[in-house]
């Protein structure tokens, strides 16, 4: 029993390590200090799939067990996923099916391609698309099924994957917070026709900005190398000759990573083993102290994947068995104790203007369309309502103290909440 008095009703914060608590990226090592200071003078852009981007490349096929035959970086992981819809042929009117909680880019491109986006209802476990639901969306319309393995969970690759085959349509993993994470042993990105990874700053393969798209399909890969590079690259990669005569100007855009970046995304890839070790013992440490708080639902994973990248950690409150104190109330107590705790940013899309309505201000003559609807988003809604977000703790050394007081504040006021509902 915790008694001292709640720090909100001024008594003493528990939590007395100052922050950051959550310290993401990494710092460099000498090797990759000195790796980017040889940048600047042997190349500061490079055009075709040389030096440390080839590298990069070779480096993420190796780590996806070399079960995938192309790879090719951009300058984010927004445009790896326009070039994957580009590569699979998304046009006018085409349907691509996806998760109604997710991050925005994951489905977003697919309007830039005049293409609607139909949201589906989440699995309230893994928070990933609902397999159950995916079928009663499907029609003559629908192309692609985008698969977000979100906060690092596979979603369910044999139902999904089985579903597809059944109906033709493609899949696409966005395997942004899944770096190295495993369905029944098989790694995330290499079931999908498609899949990309983010290489944004928080991810746990991180080039800063960066995206990474890879396929064994020729065609895709042809088609994604040129949106996004042109001259080197597309003359040297595209080996399709009805491709390889646009190698001159690609198909118009510029979205290739930037030397340094590939630098820095080559070194967090070589160390990545390592992160994520300190990461999951982390994170599972403070999973399990949180079993022993009643009005915290823990995080889930199924006991046939791994984790991977494990990114971001949002357990789930539940406001009946803390005499119904409101979120809000219960995150600024939290905080009056030193926790960095919020409530996750990313909003439910079908409630965003983008996806509400088929957008017509992105294009002129266009005519609004209401496909999304809020209500149909039951799970969404209420892991949107209760979800929490704590740092994704990732190094256990410097973390395990503050995880304790973490645990030690969620207890402070289980013990206290007659004081904080007077
Ligand atoms: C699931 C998901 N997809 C796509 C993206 C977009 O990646 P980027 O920020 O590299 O453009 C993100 C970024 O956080 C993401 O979380």
């Amino acid at each position: 029993m915790i008694k001292n008095k709640l720090a909100l009703l001024g008594g003493e914060p528990l939590i007395n390590i100052g922050g950051p608590h959550k310290v993401w990226p990494p710092k460099a090592d000498d090797n990759e200090l000195e790796e980017i200071k040889a940048q600047r003078n042997i190349d500061i852009s490079i055009k075709g799939k040389t030096g440390p981007i080839k590298e990069l490349e070779d480096l993420f096929l190796n780590f996806l067990d070399n079960k995938i035959k192309y790879c090719v970086s951009f300058n984010s992981g927004t445009s790896a996923l326009l070039a994957a819809y580009f590569a699979m042929g998304i046009e006018e009117d085409d349907e691509v099916m996806g998760p109604a909680l997710t991050y925005h880019a994951a489905l977003s491109p697919v309007y830039f391609l005049k293409g609607n986006v139909i949201l589906v209802d989440i699995n309230k476990e893994t928070r990933c698309i609902e397999v159950e639901n995916i079928e009663k969306f499907i029609n003559k319309k629908t192309k692609v099924i985008t698969v977000v393995h979100q906060w690092g969970h596979p979603a369910d690759m044999d139902k999904i994957m089985k579903i597809a085959k059944e109906h033709s349509l493609l899949v696409l993993e966005d395997c942004s917070h899944a770096h190295g994470s495993r369905y029944k042993g098989k790694m995330c990105g290499t079931f999908g026709d498609v899949a990309i990874f983010s290489l944004q700053a928080q991810k746990m393969i991180f080039a800063g900005e960066g995206g990474i798209l890879v396929t064994n399909n020729e065609k895709y890969y042809n088609r994604a190398t040129l949106l996004g590079h042109y001259r080197d690259r597309s003359k040297e990669e595209v080996k399709d000759s009805k491709y390889n005569e646009y190698w001159q100007t690609g198909f118009g855009l510029k979205l290739r990573i930037s030397p340094f970046n590939a630098i820095v995304a080559k070194h967090s890839l070589m160390n990545y083993e390592k992160h994520k070790k300190n990461r999951h013992r982390c994170l599972n440490y403070l999973n399990e102290g949180l079993k022993e708080i009643d009005y915290i639902e823990n995080i889930y994973t199924d006991e046939h994947v791994d984790r991977g990248a494990w990114y971001g950690f949002k357990p789930l409150y539940i406001k009946e068995k803390l005499y119904d104190l409101d979120k809000d109330k219960l995150v600024e107590a939290l905080r009056a104790e030193g926790m960095h705790i919020s409530a996750p940013s990313g909003a439910i899309l079908a409630n965003q203007p983008l996806y509400k309505n088929i957008p017509d201000l992105m294009f002129n003559n266009r005519k609004a369309k209401k496909i999304n609807k809020l209500n149909n988003y039951p799970n969404a809604i209420d892991i949107q309502k209760r979800a929490l977000s704590l740092p994704t703790f990732s190094n256990w050394d410097r973390d395990k103290n503050i995880i304790d007081q973490y645990i030690l504040a969620f207890k402070k006021i289980q013990d206290n909440i007659k004081y904080l509902k007077k």
